[in-house]
């Protein structure tokens, strides 16, 4: 079975980081997010997968090659201007054939048998499968309300608060027959959530809702990225990282060298080549990328660093993500969820309040 996974998105939410890196290429674990799904995606016997990107392919190319590695074929294919989620499988028509394809959004961290998936949308004979999660505050989904045979009544993509009438919301898998194709205007910017699924319920079109019990969360938003990594290092979800144990809950790549004087508290993770120094302090819910520096006397919890960064003497960072190459001074304190560009330098004595502001300042020109 082919699937293809949409991966074109700005990931606006998720800027600075998405500056550089498209979201689906941000590290979960010190793992690029895509090569989890891609490994999901193998387990359950799909073949070919067709990356359907946006204007820049090569990041994910130099990645994944033809997809032997992964034991898939991989195809690319380029947009040049956004054609949103159902232009952009109109635009990848001549990839697929004459049978079922599953699609996915390009930022769904889940563990869903898509087996069980496929099972389901072929016993209820449906044009179209949409997975379903069930979630606290639906407002920043597709609302997805179904009957009691699982049928769609209705699709609403980000409902207000009063139109909340479910918690299930679009958890962004699909299982598709390729009829779908037909409903698809070619060479404009369509989506499913607005234009192919309100079309189908309105016109009584067999779409079916799945709902099934398992790990679900969309990593698009800094909150729910650092939730990602707690959740993987907590063992809410399965998913494969590298490492070795050195102690419980606290795994080390190659080639590092780690002070015994250091303070490791797991669950963390560390990448190869880092130096972690004397009295330096990682807690928990922690992931180090590669070639990191945490200096004498620094602290480091709850957060996120990208490969290069250097924390020097007694810098505190705190639930914050630090993107590639960061290099914080001695003193430095950063808390609460601020994401340092890549590259930033931050001075001695910093706190991060000031640069929160600055950040804030950034945006709102
Ligand atoms: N190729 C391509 N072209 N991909 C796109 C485009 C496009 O124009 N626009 C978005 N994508 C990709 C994104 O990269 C992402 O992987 C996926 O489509 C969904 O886009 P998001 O921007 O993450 O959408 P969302 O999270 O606000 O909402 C979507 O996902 C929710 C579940 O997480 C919708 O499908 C909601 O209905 C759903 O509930
Ligand atoms: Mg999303």
């Amino acid at each position: 079975m082919k699937a293809v996974i949409l991966v074109g998105g700005q990931g606006t939410r998720l800027r600075p980081l998405t500056d550089t890196i498209p979201k689906s290429m941000l590290p979960l674990v010190n793992i690029p997010f895509l090569e989890h799904v891609l490994k999901l995606l193998k387990r359950y016997s799909i073949e070919e997968v067709i990356l359907s990107a946006g204007v820049s392919l090569d990041v994910f190319k130099n990645y994944f090659g033809d997809g032997k590695e992964y034991g898939l074929k991989i195809i690319y294919a380029k947009e040049d201007e956004p054609l949103g989620t159902a232009g952009a499988i109109k635009n990848v028509e001549k990839y697929l054939d004459d049978s079922t394809f599953v699609v996915l959004n390009g930022d769904i961290l889940t563990d869903l048998n898509i087996a069980r998936l496929v099972e389901y949308h072929k016993s209820k004979k449906a044009l179209v499968t949409i997975t379903l999660a069930s979630v606290e505050d639906p407002t920043p989904y597709g609302l997805v309300p179904i009957d009691d045979t699982g049928k769609v009544i209705t699709f609403l993509e980000k409902p207000s608060q009063d139109e909340a009438i479910t918690d299930l919301i679009n958890a962004g898998t699909y299982v598709l027959e390729p009829e779908i194709l037909s409903f698809i205007p070619e060479g404009i910017n369509y989506s499913f959530e607005k234009g192919v699924f309100p079309g189908m319920v309105k016109r009584d079109e067999g779409i079916f809702g799945f709902s099934p019990n398992v790990y679900w969360l969309d990593i698009g938003t800094p909150q729910k990225y650092l939730k990602a990594h707690h959740d993987v290092l907590e063992g809410e979800i399965e998913l494969n990282f590298e490492g070795e144990q050195i102690k419980p809950r606290v795994w080390v790549g190659e080639d590092c060298e780690i002070s015994s004087e250091a303070n490791i508290f797991g669950p963390v993770v560390i990448g190869n080549s880092c130096q972690i120094e004397a009295s330096a302090t990682i807690f928990g819910h922690t992931t180090i990328g590669n070639n990191c520096i945490v200096g004498p006397g620094a602290a480091v919890s709850e957060s996120v660093l990208f490969d290069g960064c250097k924390v020097n003497g007694a810098s505190i960072v705190k639930r914050s993500i630090l993107g590639r190459g960061v290099e914080l001074d001695a003193r430095v304190h950063i808390e609460d969820m601020v994401i340092a560009e890549e590259k930033v330098k931050i001075n001695n004595d910093n706190f991060n309040h000031r640069l929160a502001e600055e950040k804030l300042d950034d945006r709102s020109r």
